[in-house]
């Protein structure tokens, strides 16, 4: 275990530290450890999600205890919820095997979204589990009905959500087809190693899972989560550029005729601020004037400064003037004579852009996306995505479906779950009047995520007094791992118990059970 390091502990859930490979490689295929979370946030860009939690207006308990630990842009999905807009929430399935204890923690994330008010999208990813796996049809159907049963059973409402399988549903088909279009392969080949071997029905997947993430947004474009594990971030970052490839238009901010990136309009705001100072007219400060006040001026040297000043130097006379610029990026000749018909106020039309005087950033933007969707464009935002901690393994290393020990399947016997939790590895110290004196390492034991993950269900309270009567060396290994292996045989018994009850809910959904494919 690296539980040596310096990391925050939380007393109320989710190790910091999970067991693993050094490297942190997200393989959707591979190997799905994570040995530092933090270099999830240094080196792959994903967010912390405790920075947001106060955007939540209800949090999930995942969230509260630290298992959601990352997102990506998750903000506009926080903000459709508390202002009650539009947002869905869609995850998929490969149905490889029994549903388990770790899908549970997916499960109940797209229902919590549910409940909240969002759209919520479950998928089985049948193609997928076909072509990257080798599951025959026959084995992935009965898997699906597996992974349905319980997904139901947990609460997820099928009359208000949508279930599909990606074999299924000809518009995924369709939108995979169109995403398609934007991806090449050697992009394939940097994000997931595919090499000359990789058969083409694999990169279908790929694709029609792209086209998965996107569906939600196929009526109307509105803030999308995919709550996944950290091995599907390489899926989410392709899904956010596929979808904003798609767009017909971009929203810049521009002071002249020519073009500036982020840190060259930031100096550029900095020279129209000061007008006041160096123009002839302060109604109409020209570019060299600026660039003359600015070549003086106690602005940070750097590259940005360098090159705003020679394009201010080029454009000469030319006024400096803040505007709106709508970018044509892919629209049809009648979309962009579209977009500069519905645009108000003063306006000037250029070769693939036009700038607009009187418009906001924000309300040029949803022009934008009006205008793409009356041209038959798709208008998608980013997909959005929140990512969970991967649970260990109860006999210590990681949890794998190979090793049955390892995990609980959500249609382990409840006396053979009741069992594994017993044998489960602890976080525990050799003796027990060691544990009495140092107490327990909690952070480090799969017991103890047994119980913020999943046996003490929403009560924070019985949560945080298992973590700390275990490190405070009140609790002792024997008595906590009968009281989460007694907790767990009842888990089992209600899931499964509901799972039969909810057989004919599954049968009225109408999503297809058996396959007609062969193979
Ligand atoms: N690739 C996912 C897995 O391995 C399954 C999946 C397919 C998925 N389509 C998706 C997940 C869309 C999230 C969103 O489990
Ligand atoms: Fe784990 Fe419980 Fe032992 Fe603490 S007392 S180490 S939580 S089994």
């Amino acid at each position: 275990m690296t539980g040596d390091t310096d990391d925050e502990t939380r007393p109320d859930g989710g190790t910091v530290d999970a067991e693993g490979a050094d490297e942190v490689a997200l393989d959707p295929w591979g190997s799905s450890s994570v040995s530092d979370y933090r270099k999830l946030f240094e080196e792959f860009g994903i967010e912390e999600f405790d920075e947001l939690l106060e955007a939540v207006a209800n949090p999930h308990y995942l969230m509260r205890r630290g298992v959601i630990f990352g997102h990506r842009d998750y903000r506009p999905v926080a903000e459709a919820m508390r202002e009650s807009e539009p947002f869905a929430a869609l995850s998929g399935f490969m149905p490889t095997g029994d549903p388990h204890i770790g899908h549970k923690l997916v499960f109940d994330e797209l229902i919590w979204h549910q409940q909240q008010g969002g759209d919520a999208y479950a998928l089985i990813a049948d193609l997928e589990a076909h072509s990257a796996r080798g599951l025959s049809w026959a084995e992935i159907d009965g898997h699906a009905r597996n992974y349905l049963l319980s997904l139901l059973a947990l609460g997820f409402d099928p009359e208000e959500g949508t279930l599909y399988r990606q074999s299924e549903e000809r518009e995924v088909q369709d939108l995979a087809f169109e995403l398609g279009a934007e991806a090449n392969f050697s992009e394939l080949q940097a994000i997931y190693g595919f090499d000359g071997e990789t058969d083409v029905s694999h990169m279908q997947s790929v694709v029609t899972q792209m086209a998965d993430i996107c569906y939600p947004q196929l009526e109307e474009p509105k803030p999308t989560v995919i709550p996944v594990g950290p091995d599907q971030d390489p899926h989410v970052r392709l899904a956010r550029d596929l979808a904003s490839r798609m767009r017909f238009f971009g929203v810049t901010t521009a002071y002249a005729s020519f073009e500036a990136t982020d840190e060259e309009l930031d100096v550029l705001e900095t020279a129209y601020d000061a007008r006041e100072h160096y123009a002839d007219d302060p109604e109409v400060p020209r570019c060299v004037e600026a660039a003359a006040w600015l070549a003086e001026a106690d602005v940070e040297d750097g590259p940005a400064l360098e090159s705003v000043l020679e394009k201010l130097e080029n454009a000469g006379m030319e006024p400096i003037r803040p505007r709106t610029r709508l970018l044509d990026r892919r629209a049809s000749e009648a979309a962009f004579e579209g977009l500069i018909d519905a645009i108000e106020g003063e306006k000037r039309v250029f070769e693939g852009h036009v700038d607009a005087f009187d418009l906001e950033a924000a309300e040029a933007r949803a022009l934008a996306r009006e205008v793409e969707l009356e041209y038959d464009g798709y208008g998608f935002r980013a997909p959005s995505s929140i990512y969970h901690r991967f649970m260990s393994g109860l006999t210590g290393g990681k949890m794998s479906s190979s090793i049955p020990a390892s995990h609980i399947s959500l249609l382990d016997d409840p006396e053979d779950g009741y069992e594994k939790v017993k044998s489960a590895t602890t976080g525990g110290r050799e003796t027990a009047d060691l544990q009495r004196e140092l107490g327990g390492k909690a952070d480090e034991c799969p017991v103890y995520e047994l119980y913020a993950y999943l046996l003490a269900g929403d009560d924070d309270a019985f949560a945080t007094e298992v973590y700390e009567e275990c490190v405070g060396g009140e609790r002792l290994c024997g008595g906590c791992k009968e009281q989460a292996a007694v907790l767990m045989r009842e888990f089992l018994e209600d899931h499964q118990e509901k799972r039969a009850e909810v057989e004919e809910l599954l049968e009225e959904t109408g999503i297809e059970l058996e396959s007609p494919r062969r193979g």
